[in-house]
């Protein structure tokens, strides 16, 4: 997969994206990622990506010029089509559901604005898939971006260790995951379940299986309800 980010603050990606899981995905070759500044497409002579909105207000506004250029310019790096997405609050709500389909993708092309929001004709001009990282405002796209690139990377076929583990933690299966223990046994009286010491298969994973169901009604009703789950998909 090749991801381009456009952003105003390149240099923010740089130690998360080389670290751990997503720096091996990019020397496996499983991951390409490419960060252009949107600065760079900026015209006049004070580099302007911004200006005061139409009809007051506070804040400033991501300027449709710099947006549009970086974009064509980003999108004619590469022959694959890329998916277009914006990280906005007014978004699409970032999921596990939507993160495995983002996992299909072959490109994904990530703008992360800044300031106080996006000229609408962006939105209108572009048609870009808007998503959201929750009901909170950020100052600006970048972690939402670091976001999605995490939960997608991980979910790329032989990015994680062992290939199982995407999918038997929370949300995979629709609930929330069972617990985990590791050594000691014992740690300050708080003792590992005798089921998981058993050594038996089937008994460890109706145990688990009933943990993690339990957990999901007590902390997350409503993803037993909900619609939107993975559960949906298969
Ligand atoms: N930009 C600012 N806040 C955001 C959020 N919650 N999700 C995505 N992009 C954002």
């Amino acid at each position: 997969m090749r991801i381009d980010l456009l952003t105003l603050f390149p240099e923010a990606f740089e130690s998360i994206f080389a670290s751990s899981i997503i720096q091996r995905a990019q020397q496996k070759g499983l991951l390409e990622i490419v960060l252009t500044n949107i600065r760079d497409f900026a015209l006049d002579k004070h580099n302007s990506v911004d200006d005061k909105p139409y009809g007051g207000g506070p804040g400033m506004v991501m300027m449709c010029q710099p947006i549009f250029d970086c974009l064509e310019h980003v999108e004619a790096l590469d022959p694959a089509k890329g998916r277009r997405i914006m990280l906005s609050p007014q978004g699409r709500p970032f999921d596990q559901m939507l993160a495995r389909e983002l996992a299909h993708e072959q490109r994904l092309i990530l703008i992360a604005g800044h300031y106080e929001g996006f000229d609408e004709r962006i939105r209108i001009g572009l048609q870009p898939l808007e998503v959201s990282i929750g009901d909170y405002v950020l100052t600006g796209g970048e972690i939402p971006a670091m976001v999605i690139v995490d939960a997608v990377t991980r979910l790329l076929p032989g990015a994680l260790g062992d290939d199982t583990s995407a999918e038997e933690e929370s949300f995979s299966s629709g609930l929330l995951e069972y617990p985990q223990y590791t050594r000691p046994k014992s740690f300050r009286d708080l003792e590992v379940p005798d089921v998981l010491l058993s050594g038996h298969h089937e008994r460890i994973k109706d145990w688990r299986n009933q943990q993690a169901k339990e957990r999901t009604r007590l902390r997350r009703p409503d993803l037993l309800t909900e619609p939107s789950t993975e559960r949906q998909e298969q």
